[in-house]
């Protein structure tokens, strides 16, 4: 036999309305449904050979060998794949993200759904998008929102058909922009992986996880009117629940630095003088600052005035995941 490959490429998400705990964490079942834009430029690509020769995959991650936990993880989706098309050979895995590993810029989001379809496509299968967005699900929850286009939900479903993340509006819907505030690009303390598992043990996820159906509902009536100020309203409102939920969970999860409630405030700030600007942040210091196309110029020349923003990274809504023929 032959060795087959392919290539995929896939945008890295963030979520306006956040997933934080599983119902399965095997199956990876959220607690929640969710809601995310696609970025543009974020970028994993991966390539995967299946080789008759191989006694066991092969992972590197941005060129260096994978950990174990990484390793653990590739895993589960391979041998998915594997079982799907009936095939019993290794792989040699090589994905290289073009941003920051690990520091809340979801690049987990990115990776599995690139290997999904990657590893789908060279083991000869021709997978629906929602097939392909339940597989990345099962390496990392976010991952199955990096499949479809654009503006995208998942809803959390009650098992392993009914989880899947689909498009709401395309990239071309609306002129959002992410000006993502790097404070930080070293490895997060805890994974988000471990950090689900953790949540039930915080006294306000039960609260948080009653109000998740109206602000997803809010979320995405805001964003098919184009409501900049809703918007706004219920993604800041959305990450604080699950920071508080965080703070407060057994041990608690600090994901922020000072700098990080420094632009929290500026962003307020900012808001309150007239500009279109709100912020979200995922497991990791960095700040998500969303405006719209026209402000991005003056958006980034005021995070770069603050002391500890170390970098700057700009997206706009992207694509789906797709092949690199
Ligand atoms: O997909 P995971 O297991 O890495 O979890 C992602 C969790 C958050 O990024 C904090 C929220 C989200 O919905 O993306």
């Amino acid at each position: 036999m032959t060795s087959f490959s392919a290539t995929a490429v896939a945008c890295a998400n963030i979520a306006l309305i956040k997933f934080w705990g599983n119902r399965d964490s095997e199956l990876r079942i959220p607690a929640n449904s969710s809601l995310s834009m696609n970025l543009d430029g974020l970028v994993t690509r991966t390539r995967v050979t299946f080789d008759p020769s191989l006694n066991g995959d092969q992972l590197t991650i941005n060129h260096a060998p994978a950990s174990a936990e990484g390793m653990g993880r590739v895993k589960i989706v391979m041998d998915l794949v594997r079982k799907m098309s009936r095939l019993d050979t290794f792989a040699e895995i090589a994905s290289e993200n073009n941003f920051p590993t690990g520091a809340g810029i979801a690049s987990s989001a990115s990776a599995f759904a690139a290997l999904s379809l990657a590893a789908s496509a060279a083991a000869g299968l021709q997978l629906s998008e929602r097939e392909l967005s339940r597989l990345a699900r099962r390496g990392s929850g976010s991952a199955c929102r990096s499949i479809p286009t654009g503006f995208v939900e998942w809803q959390a479903g009650h098992d392993d058909e009914s989880s899947f993340a689909f498009t709401i509006a395309p990239p071309d819907y609306w002129d959002l922009v992410d000006c993502i505030a790097v404070v930080s690009e070293t490895h997060k303390p805890t994974t988000s992986s471990e950090g689900h598992k953790l949540a039930a043990t915080s006294v306000l996820q039960r609260a948080r996880l009653a109000d998740t159906p109206a602000r997803l509902d809010r979320c995405r009536r805001a964003l098919l009117e184009r409501d900049f100020g809703c918007l706004s309203e219920v993604i800041e409102l959305d990450c604080n629940l699950m920071h508080a939920v965080m703070m407060t969970s057994i041990p608690s999860l600090l994901y922020w630095q000072p700098v990080t409630l420094e632009l929290i405030h500026a962003v307020r700030g900012w808001r309150e003088s007239g500009m279109p600007v709100c912020y979200t942040i995922d497991a990791g210091p960095n700040v998500h600052v969303l405006t719209l196309a026209g402000f991005v110029d003056q958006v980034c020349q005021t995070l770069s005035q603050i002391p500890g923003v170390d970098n700057i990274l700009i997206a706009k809504p992207g694509g789906p995941a797709s092949l690199d023929l």
